[in-house]
């Protein structure tokens, strides 16, 4: 129907006939001639009609927003004087010779103007109408591009594009399953995988070599700005590669999707341990944007008489980290109230600190309501290793290390948003040498990573050891978002059967539930390794969208439901008779 987009003309089209289709975005009525705004997926083009075309101008005064029609008309330049700069076909306009509607719309729900704020419940009901907003299908058409370079990227290198299945067994990645009746197999159920991880290696041990899959992936998990129930990764495993050569080929394809797309060159990712993360950032995905790192302290606060830092001083399970924030001195008592509380959302019970206001003048320049439990020497040592200096705060966390990780590792993001000390740019960095597992709240050991994780060691160090076990993963950090996280996986049965044992996973249990996965590396696996991206995170990094949400199409709201189809929904009681399945309370009666 159409000779071009509207966003694709210029001057070049100037005494061009054209044909537009799109909406109406704008229509307005300057005595006696109406301009008509026309939006497509590419742009805006401005089209004028005048009273001289008789027919076509009676037409453009009946369209309203949003109706569809299509436009031919001949391309001039606009008058000197009336260019927009603020519009790609700003210097020129289509006078119109005719107009036909091709379909009708009632007055939309949202309007799309940029400025106007419409609830995320609206926008996802009407997603249709929310996606023609022209930020919304830039982000959907740069997503597009974005998958098209990862294919080719693989592509060239050998990777093959395998689906594997959506009804399947559960894989464990640390979430709850969405679980699907089967009809065929009464009281049985499939489950949504929550990452292609168990076929990805079985791919390997059937000869694969190298896959690759842009896959979705469910998740029933509480959800936050970075994490959707239905998601999509892009997955990769590979054969006979180590982590070295595997990290090295994903920082290319990393490096080359920002090149290509932003233009940015990320360089060389630096590589950090996972331990060293931890104990300058508290965190395993540290924003390296950002200067602040937390310094322990404990040695110095051993002999104190404060019992909120001496007590987790001497206690191996805690830490006593200092936050020096420089030009923090002018925070406000209500800001630091505002922080004490943001750190009690992680647990910690207080968030002591000093105000730097004169370093020169000793004590006596100092502010701070905890300086009155230690000495003069304390504190001066303190002020040395931490080489305060004028207009510093320093704020201190002192509880079990989970918690003042979480907490000072929050509060450093948080302070460097406020004051802002976030420097621009990209930080992308690879966290290594994860430990293998971690403390469950019960005692219990649980995998940091997923249980089919290589260890660094061998069978009898991880079975005398195991806490201190680290493992062969890495992950990817973007501005402190993790990216992607894989590792070099477990080929060997009876090294996946210790890592189950130590897991509390009976040999019953493991049977029943990856027996399928021990087989298969009985019967000559490869050593094979791999990772996965989150697809959404990275368009969302790179389009500067605030939550993974604008870079769905039809994404799923904080609680899981979908306006647009009303999904989850009920089902007939003959659909559930079939499932073998009765529910609890008994819906409504349905036709
Ligand atoms: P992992 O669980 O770390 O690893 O997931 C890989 C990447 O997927 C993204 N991601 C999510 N994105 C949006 N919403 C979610 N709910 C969500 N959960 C995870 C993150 C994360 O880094 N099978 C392993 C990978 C492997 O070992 O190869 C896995 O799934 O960006
Ligand atoms: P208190 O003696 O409990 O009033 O605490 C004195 C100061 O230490 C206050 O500023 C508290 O906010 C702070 N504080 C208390 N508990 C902790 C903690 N676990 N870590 C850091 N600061 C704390």
């Amino acid at each position: 129907m159409r000779s071009n987009y509207c966003g694709e003309l210029n001057e070049s089209f100037v005494d061009q006939e054209v044909v537009l289709c799109g909406w109406v975005h704008r229509r307005r009525d300057h005595g006696g001639v109406i301009f008509l705004d026309v939006r497509d997926r590419e742009g805006i083009s401005q089209v004028v009609y005048d009273p001289d075309t008789v027919e076509s101008f009676a037409a453009a005064e009946g369209v309203r927003n949003e109706f569809v029609i299509k436009v031919t008309g001949i391309v001039r330049m606009r008058p000197d004087g009336t260019f927009n700069k603020d519009m790609a076909t700003g210097k020129i306009e289509v006078l119109g010779k005719q107009l036909e509607v091709l379909n009708a719309a009632n007055t939309p729900p949202i309007q799309l103007d940029e400025h106007a704020e419409v609830g995320e419940e609206i926008r996802l009901r009407y997603r249709y109408i929310d996606l023609r907003r022209p930020e919304m299908a830039d982000r959907l058409r740069f997503r597009s591009k974005v998958t098209n370079t990862v294919r080719n990227f693989l592509d060239e290198r050998g990777f093959l594009d395998i689906e594997t299945p959506l009804l399947t067994k559960a894989t464990p990645e640390g979430a709850r399953d969405y679980l699907v009746p089967s009809r065929t197999h009464p009281n049985r159920f499939f489950a949504l995988p929550q990452s292609p991880q168990l076929f990805k290696q079985i791919l390997m041990a059937a000869g694969m070599d190298r896959y690759y899959q842009i896959a979705k992936c469910f998740r029933d998990e509480d959800l936050r700005a970075d994490r959707q129930p239905e998601f999509t990764q892009i997955d990769v495993e590979t054969s006979f590669m180590n982590e070295e050569q595997i990290m090295s080929i994903m920082e290319e394809m990393i490096s080359g999707i920002f090149k290509t797309h932003l233009n940015v060159d990320l360089g060389e990712f630096p590589q950090m341990t996972h331990a060293e993360a931890m104990r300058r950032f508290g965190s395993d995905k540290p924003d390296l944007r950002i200067d602040l790192e937390l310094v322990d302290i404990a040695e110095l606060m051993k002999g104190v008489d404060f019992k909120v830092f001496n007590g987790p001083a001497n206690d191996a399970d805690s830490r006593v980290v200092a936050l020096k924030v420089p030009n923090g001195a002018s925070l406000s008592r209500k800001v630091i109230d505002s922080y004490t509380e943001f750190v009690g959302i992680y647990g910690a019970k207080g968030l002591a600190w000093i105000k730097v206001n004169d370093i020169s003048a000793g004590i006596e320049g100092l502010q701070s309501p905890i300086l009155k439990f230690m000495s003069a020497e304390v504190i001066a040592s303190l002020m040395d290793m931490l080489k305060a200096e004028t207009g510093d705060i320093i704020f201190f966390g002192a509880d079990k290390i989970k918690v003042v990780n979480e907490a000072i590792g929050a509060l450093r993001i948080k302070v460097a948003e406020d004051l802002g000390q976030i420097k621009d740019g990209w930080a992308p960095l690879w966290v290594i040498d994860f430990p293998m597992f971690e403390t469950t709240s019960d005692g219990g050991l649980t995998s940091l990573h997923h249980p089919f994780t290589a260890p660094s060691c061998d069978v009898q160090q991880l079975a005398a050891d195991p806490i201190n076990a680290l493992s062969r993963a890495y992950d990817m950090v973007l501005n402190g978002t993790e990216l992607g996280g894989g590792s070099i996986r477990i080929h060997n049965s009876e090294m996946q059967q210790s890592v189950f044992k130590v897991l509390g996973i009976s040999e019953e249990e493991a049977e029943e539930k990856f027996g399928f996965l021990l087989k298969a590396l009985s019967y000559g696996c490869p050593p094979h390794g791999g990772i996965a991206f989150g697809l959404d995170r990275l368009i969302m990094l790179m389009t500067g969208a605030t939550s993974i949400r604008d870079v769905i199409a039809f994404p799923k709201t904080q609680s899981a439901a979908c306006p647009l189809t009303d999904a989850p929904g009920e089902v007939s009681s003959k659909q559930l008779r079939e499932l073998n399945i009765r529910l609890r309370e008994q819906p409504q009666p349905q036709q």
